[in-house]
């Protein structure tokens, strides 16, 4: 069945991949030579020929997928830090507020404003550690922040009383990640002084694990252990329990003794498993792809050589197929290595990664012309390059490839009319 587009005032634009055609090339073309020497208005320039496309479809069916796997009253909070993991803050956090996520969770305070500023008014978690200068910032635009020490629950309690205002509070407790948080058995005595604080309710609790994805639960385990031991010693002392949060994507799927009251999911919004080990939800579909137009066509003569430093020569006849697109957009700055898809079938880069162009053998494609699509990350017909092969390219994380894409990279946000 085909799923309705639901109504979402707040994507300005969406596009159907299906039926989106070539830009009429006069349709919005400055006048030129005429009457009107005025400068026309860039946002109705064409677009780049290149570009990150976003499925919101899909991102609401992991949305839903994931929030069915949720026992009755576990709460999700939606990682949308880092631009939600370079697939657009705003418009991810407004789809996961509609579809059931009570918090969204960010890193940097300028991060939290943006979703302020585009009218989103769900809850709030800025993980990290705060400057004292950020707190009035935070309270005045409700956001919640995570406690790590007594000097910083100090300083909010004083910016909150001069707001006339009680603020609730996450108190990150360090079982063992070592970054961020109050060390699991110095913990009771930061969680008392909140308590006696009247400028601050102690709303949460949480951890963060090193390692929750991998076969080896042993750490996870232990930290859960370390968790458990404060929430014990703060029941003893009389404390109310707050809410407990510990789970990111790994611990999600893997760990429901971790659930609690809300997992932290992140990756798994966006259809990337977090490992090749940890469980699979079956209909989990990757959100991002990466496209470009091919711009232009060689044909190379035997001894031929392609790009900066001549790392390719052609040892036959060869077709070569440029896309517009460079390691100055987030693509791996590789050489004779990595492959794109073209007609459906896998082209290999030849040469080393340009700032702004690849280019890409395509004398086995003879269809290939000028201007056809070529996708970079994400599917096209039978065939895909998922995240996790450039993420091999690239010598590093899934993690990093989604982030990794530079804002020159355009997204577009579509909404796919099938229910692939
Ligand atoms: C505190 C915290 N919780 C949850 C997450 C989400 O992690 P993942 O993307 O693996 O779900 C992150 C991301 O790094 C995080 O920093």
């Amino acid at each position: 069945m085909t799923p309705l587009r639901p109504a979402m005032p707040w994507i300005s634009k969406t596009v159907s991949p299906a039926k989106e055609a070539e830009p009429d090339p006069d349709a919005q073309s400055p006048a030129v030579g005429g009457q009107r020497a005025c400068r026309p208005d860039s946002s109705a320039a064409p677009p780049r020929p290149a570009w990150i496309e976003v499925n919101l479809d899909r991102l609401r069916r992991n949305l839903r997928l994931i929030r069915r796997e949720l026992p009755t009253g576990v709460r999700l909070l939606a990682i949308v830090k880092d631009d939600a993991y370079g697939h657009g803050a705003v418009e991810v956090a407004r789809l996961a507020v509609a579809e059931g996520a009570s918090f969204l969770g960010v890193s940097t305070l300028a991060e939290a404003m943006a979703l302020r500023d585009a009218g989103v008014t769900a809850r709030i978690l800025l993980l990290g550690e705060r400057q004292e200068s950020e707190l009035p910032w935070c309270v005045a635009h409700h956001l919640t922040v995570c406690l790590n020490d007594p000097a910083g629950a100090a300083r909010l309690a004083r910016v909150a009383t001069r707001f006339g205002q009680r603020v609730p509070v996450h108190v990150k407790i360090n079982t063992g990640l070592n970054r961020y948080g109050v060390r699991w058995d110095a913990a009771l005595p930061l969680l008392e002084a909140i308590l006696a604080e009247p400028a601050l309710h102690l709303e949460g609790v949480m951890t963060h694990f090193a390692q929750s994805d991998e076969a080896d639960k042993g750490f996870a385990l232990m930290q859960m252990r370390r968790f458990d031991a404060v929430m014990a010693a703060l029941r003893r002392a009389g404390g109310p329990q707050p809410m407990q949060h510990l789970c990111n994507s790994g611990g999600f799927l893997d760990l429901p003794a971790a659930h609690r009251d809300m997992v932290r999911v992140g990756i798994l919004l966006y259809g990337v498993f977090p490992s090749l080990q940890c469980r699979r939800i079956a209909g989990l579909r990757p959100v991002m792809s990466v496209k470009a137009r091919v711009a232009a066509l060689q044909q190379l003569q035997p001894g031929d050589t392609v790009g900066y430093g001549m790392r390719y020569t052609a040892a036959t006849p060869r077709r070569i197929a440029v896309l517009p697109v460079g390691y100055g957009d987030g693509y791996p700055r590789v050489r004779n290595q990595g492959q794109v898809l073209v007609h459906g079938r896998r082209a290999p880069i030849v040469g080393g990664v340009a700032m702004d162009a690849l280019m890409v053998d395509v004398t086995d494609i003879p269809e290939v012309q000028l201007w056809d699509e070529a996708v970079l990350l994400g599917e096209q017909g039978a065939e895909h390059i998922s995240v996790r092969e450039l993420a091999q390219l690239k010598n590093s994380v899934t993690y990093d490839v989604l982030t990794g894409w530079q804002p020159r990279l355009p997204r577009r946000f579509v909404w796919s009319e099938t229910s692939d």
